[in-house]
């Protein structure tokens, strides 16, 4: 296989939604929309939205409890905490220093990764790096939050009908007789020329917060939805097909696809492209929308607590998103002992 080291393996996956759910017809209460709209362009019907004082980090320290307990490890255990997210509880210190302090880790390394929606992704290839280089690192804790609600303009109704909260985690590992899912390799990329495409320009040194940056509505989530779609769908094609070739693993002996969820017309295209039936990917856009570094961890720890997901099975995951930022893997899925 493609590692040129010790093999790492998902040993436990977990997830958070908030309780508070918002429907297509609460949406169409304060923006021009409708359910046949949203539901018809996207495939959304509902989303997740944090409660009152919900953060981040708590979704982050919910999702990995329930990594932690399936992968039968303690706080003392966790050697390093990777949390990927675009939607931080401040812009520092890190989100990860304080889910580290909720969750009573040791004085381990913790740090953001921002990767937008493919932050899972890039924080898989983080974790796998720091595993792999130095046998001291046993288990990573990844998890993929975001509280979306917060960047959203509500105001903007080809945006805001979109995005959801939610969190994602996995504990990676070097133990093999833990069993897990092996990771046969991690493929990255970006184009930074395409920055604008989606953004949120206030709030950072560019455009510090101002009176003046808020009231010209700076610090949301900017998106030019047509283009982002077309190159979604190429980013996320390439990357299934780069990473099988890497792994030296035949298409049709894919088992499982988990895409970024943001649009399940996007995922039909790149079903379409790879000649792959809809059949293997277990969406749940429907339910949650799009959850940005949230959605492909969201959507694993789904797959594999509802059995869908079987041992020896091979799992492609694909993201997409803000940077541009593309991301792809591969994993041998195995249940943990
Ligand atoms: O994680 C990666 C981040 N981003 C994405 O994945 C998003 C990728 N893009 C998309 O998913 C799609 O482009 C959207 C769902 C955002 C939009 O779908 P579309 O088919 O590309 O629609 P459009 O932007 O071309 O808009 C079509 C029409 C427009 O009206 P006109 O100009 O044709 O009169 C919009 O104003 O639909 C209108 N529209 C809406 N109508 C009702 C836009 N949003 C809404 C809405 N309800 N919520």
């Amino acid at each position: 296989m493609s590692n040129h080291g010790p093999s790492i393996y998902v040993r436990g996956t977990g997830s958070y939604a908030p309780e508070k759910i918002l429907t297509n017809d609460d949406m169409s209460k304060f923006v021009e929309t409708t359910d046949e709209w949203i539901v018809t362009r996207t495939g959304i019907r509902q989303r997740r939205i944090a409660a009152e004082g919900e953060v981040t980090s708590d979704m982050a320290v919910e999702a990995a409890r329930k990594a932690m307990e399936m992968a039968k490890i303690g706080p003392d255990e966790v050697d390093a905490l990777i949390i990927a997210t675009l939607t931080p509880d401040m812009l520092f210190p890190s989100t990860a220093c304080i889910v580290q302090h909720k969750l009573g880790l040791g004085p381990i390394p913790a740090f953001d990764v921002d990767a937008a929606c493919s932050g899972f992704i890039y924080g898989l290839e983080t974790a796998r790096g720091i595993l792999m280089a130095n046998p001291k690192y046993k288990n990573v804790v990844l998890v993929g939050a975001e509280k979306l609600s917060s960047i959203i303009d509500w105001e903007d109704r080809a945006t805001c009908v979109l995005f959801g909260d939610g969190a994602g985690a996995v504990v990676l590992s070097r133990d093999e007789t833990a069993g897990g899912g092996e990771l046969l390799g991690v493929q990255l990329g970006a184009n930074g020329k395409n920055a604008p495409l989606i953004h949120m320009p206030g709030g950072g040194s560019q455009i510090p917060s101002t009176v003046d940056s808020v009231q010209a509505r700076q610090h949301f989530l900017k998106m030019n939805g047509r283009e982002v779609f077309k190159l979604a769908v190429r980013a996320m094609v390439k990357g299934a097909n780069d990473i099988l070739e890497e792994c030296d693993v035949n298409l049709e002996d894919v088992g499982c696809v988990i895409p970024h969820q943001a649009n399940i017309r996007i995922i039909e295209s790149v079903a379409s492209h790879l000649k792959l039936s809809l059949d293997l990917f277990p969406n749940n856009v429907q339910n949650y929308g799009n959850t940005s570094a949230a959605s492909v961890p969201l959507a694993l720890d789904e797959a594999i607590r509802s059995n869908r997901i079987a041992d020896g099975e091979y799992v492609l995951m694909i993201a997409f998103g803000a940077g541009l930022t593309w991301g792809s893997t591969l994993m041998k899925w195995n249940s943990p002992k």
